[in-house]
């Protein structure tokens, strides 16, 4: 994809439905009983796969990509079937380390497989507590995809503090517990983002029987906005509707603290969920120190926010970040390597980055390295630079974003 730079980013921006709580929709969906409506959803490579998983266990779709909705006949907690064939995860590692909680807990075994990408991920985070509650879950060598799940004659509860910061640990740890009569109790050093938690309490409220649900805009893509917005001089734009659950704001909090100009307006609750207005306006930012505590809830925001401080003065240092090897991409690397292409003065370390920022970025071709927030990253850096730039492998953003470049172009 071809990128020019602009002069400003003016005008309302309406970010699709949050990823992580799109894939618990569908989750919880199928697994009550009765009809869920799921309003908003975002409907990308990845949570499509999440779908098509559930369908393949006998659970029927109605999905509307023009409406984004999408009517899930739910067979309550016991009703999926057995699936024909080994279950596509795709690209998506919150499919399949979810997808584990739930199958450990079913009377039928089963396959789950990724892409390339997926394939080098690590499963032994989920492998090691879902086996300690009770569950036959194995991988290549005890950590990769496939894995193969048997059936369980009972799951136990556990008590575990996760050794990872991981929300998908966490998830896959309490969905598990459903299918447990003993409790469960996750301890976590740093905050990670709570959606699983607050839709099993909001399932919990309709005794999982069918229910409505109306999916917030996604944090993690509007956050590309903020950063265009604040980056690029007379821009003033506002983010309708976004979700901004406390463990998810990371991004807002340190841009702040960089000297951004970020309010959010009409703050209300839908099911379970904070939302909110974004308004954003250009200004100046200066660099900061980001450390492990924030770790948890900006963690998907790295690449973008390396981006913020190729254009803050002064210097950047992002620590305790050293999960970002382990995502779609090695994102430490990747995001370095491609900046470095722009110039920009930017050293990976092996658990976060230094950005001395500041100086002109120059146009460059770029790679996507197949990360969705990567490609996207890259593109708000090209939108910002004065001149084309060019992202290699740019289709990546239908993981998470399918119409970005609809916005930016
Ligand atoms: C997610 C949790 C995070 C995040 C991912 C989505 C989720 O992963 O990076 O994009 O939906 O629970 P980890 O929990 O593995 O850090």
């Amino acid at each position: 994809m071809k990128i020019k730079g602009i002069k400003k980013l003016t005008g309302e921006i309406r970010v699709p439905g949050d990823k992580s709580i799109s894939h618990r929709a569908v989750i919880f969906g199928a697994l009550s009983k009765g009809e869920t409506i799921v309003n908003n959803i975002l409907l990308s490579e990845d949570t499509l796969k999440t779908i098509k998983c559930f369908e393949e266990m006998g659970i029927k779709f109605d999905i509307d990509k023009n409406s984004n909705r999408v009517k899930i006949n739910g067979n309550g907690l016991y009703g999926l079937r057995e699936p024909k064939k080994p279950l596509d995860c795709g690209n998506s590692g919150t499919t399949m380390r979810l997808l584990s909680g739930v199958l450990v807990g079913q009377k039928f075994k089963s396959t789950l497989v990724g892409d390339s990408s997926l394939s080098k991920r690590p499963m032994d985070r989920i492998i090691i507590p879902l086996s300690k509650m009770g569950g036959k879950i194995k991988g290549i060598d005890n950590k990769f995809p496939p894995l193969e799940i048997e059936p369980t004659d009972k799951l136990k509860g556990i008590v575990y503090e996760l050794p990872v910061a991981s929300a998908q640990v966490k998830s896959a740890i309490l969905l598990a517990s459903i299918y447990s009569n003993e409790e469960s109790k996750v301890i976590e050093k740093i905050i990670t983002r709570d959606h699983t938690e607050r839709m099993l309490e909001y399932f919990k409220k309709s005794n999982f029987n069918g229910t409505e649900l109306y999916i917030p805009g996604d944090i993690s893509s509007a956050a590309f906005f903020i950063v265009a917005a604040t980056i690029i001089k007379d821009s003033q734009i506002v983010l309708k509707d976004v979700g901004v659950n406390e463990t998810r704001t990371g991004i807002i909090d340190v841009l702040r603290q960089m000297g951004a100009r970020i309010e959010v307006k009409n703050l209300r609750l839908v099911n379970n969920e904070p939302m909110g207005d974004i308004y954003v306006s250009h200004a100046p930012l200066k660099g900061i120190n980001v450390n492990r505590e924030i770790m948890g809830r900006i963690i998907d925001e790295i690449p973008i926010l390396a981006v913020a401080a190729a254009f803050a003065e002064g210097t950047t240092v992002i620590r305790g970040a050293e999960e970002l090897k382990y995502k779609e991409s090695n994102r430490i690397e990747a995001i370095a390597n491609e900046l470095r292409k722009m110039s920009v003065d930017i050293t990976p370390l092996s658990d976060g980055l230094i950005v001395n920022g500041g100086k002109r970025l120059t146009t460059a071709e770029l790679y996507s390295h197949k990360d969705h927030r990567i490609a996207m990253a890259l593109s708000i850096a090209a939108l910002a630079t004065e001149g084309e730039s060019e992202v290699i492998d740019s289709q990546w953003v239908n993981i998470s974003y399918p119409d970005f470049y609809n916005i930016i172009l």
